[in-house]
């Protein structure tokens, strides 16, 4: 039924949204960021690294303890079903790091580690860069951390534990937050309250980026209270991902482009 009603959302995104060419994008800004990111297929050398690691995780048998902080139930998983399923593809982890490398964002929080494969796209662009994620499970932070390791990244700080435990402190640590990637708790009332605890933290250049906005109604009714939030001033809808700035000098406008 999921898949039905993403296929009917994916074809509905499609007609209405722009190319990648922005031909009709007025923002000197957002046709800037289509033109020199979205467009931007470039290779940088450490993607090598990082997808030999997420092969070697997609041919790992072993089976590990999944805690589930969005269903309550914990239970048993192969490494490879969860580096098959539950990471973001390469496309958009290599997107991720031409934001960060674009926007220079140097302090970076990532909601939802898993096995680390989009973190260290997130933590690959700088060495400037102080990476803090957070993720429940144990045993998938454990491979992630060790995934950090094999790549030399040092710039990860791994927070164990449930993110409604964990976010207050967290947050309290930090100065400023610079690019936050949301991709843990996929209901709206938990993205709308990590969204409000994150806000007092961004600056003008911040930016944010929501995974999965159209997953369930639920998820989409987040993703148009996030797009009315007074803060919020430009938007990119990607279908698989939001993107979200906080310019002041930014018209309120919400884009939606084919990627
Ligand atoms: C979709 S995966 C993240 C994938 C990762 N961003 C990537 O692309 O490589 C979501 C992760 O969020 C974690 N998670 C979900 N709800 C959580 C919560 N309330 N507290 C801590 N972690 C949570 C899950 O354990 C899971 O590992």
């Amino acid at each position: 039924m999921r898949r039905f009603r993403l296929l009917y959302k994916y074809v509905i995104h499609f007609l209405s949204a722009r190319n990648t060419n922005g031909f009709g994008i007025h923002s000197p800004f957002v046709f800037h960021f289509t033109n020199y990111v979205l467009r931007n297929k470039g290779i940088y050398y450490p993607f090598a690294k990082v997808e030999s690691i997420r092969s070697e995780l997609k041919k790992n048998k072993s089976l590990i303890d999944i805690k589930d902080f969005g269903t309550g139930v914990d239970r048993k998983r192969r490494v490879a079903d969860v580096a098959t399923k539950s990471l973001k593809s390469p496309k958009y982890g290599q997107l991720l790091f031409r934001m960060v490398n674009y926007f220079n964002s140097e302090s970076i929080l990532e909601f939802g580690t898993s096995l680390g494969i989009t973190t260290s796209y997130l933590a690959l662009p700088s060495t400037k860069i102080h990476c803090i994620t957070l993720e429940g499970c144990p045993q998938t932070a454990k491979i992630a951390t060790e995934s950090f390791n094999k790549i030399g990244l040092k710039n990860i700080n791994v927070v164990v534990g449930n993110i409604d435990d964990t976010l207050v402190q967290v947050l309290s640590e930090i100065d400023k937050l610079d690019f936050v990637f949301f991709d843990a708790n996929h209901r709206s009332e938990f993205v709308l309250n990590y969204f409000e605890q994150c806000l007092p933290k961004v600056n003008d250049n911040s930016v944010m980026v929501f995974d999965d906005i159209y997953w369930s109604e639920d998820m989409e009714n987040a993703w148009k209270k996030i797009k009315q939030h007074s803060k919020v001033m430009s938007t990119i809808d990607l279908f698989q991902i939001g993107i979200v700035f906080f310019n002041p000098d930014l018209h309120k406008k919400h884009y939606k482009i084919r990627y």
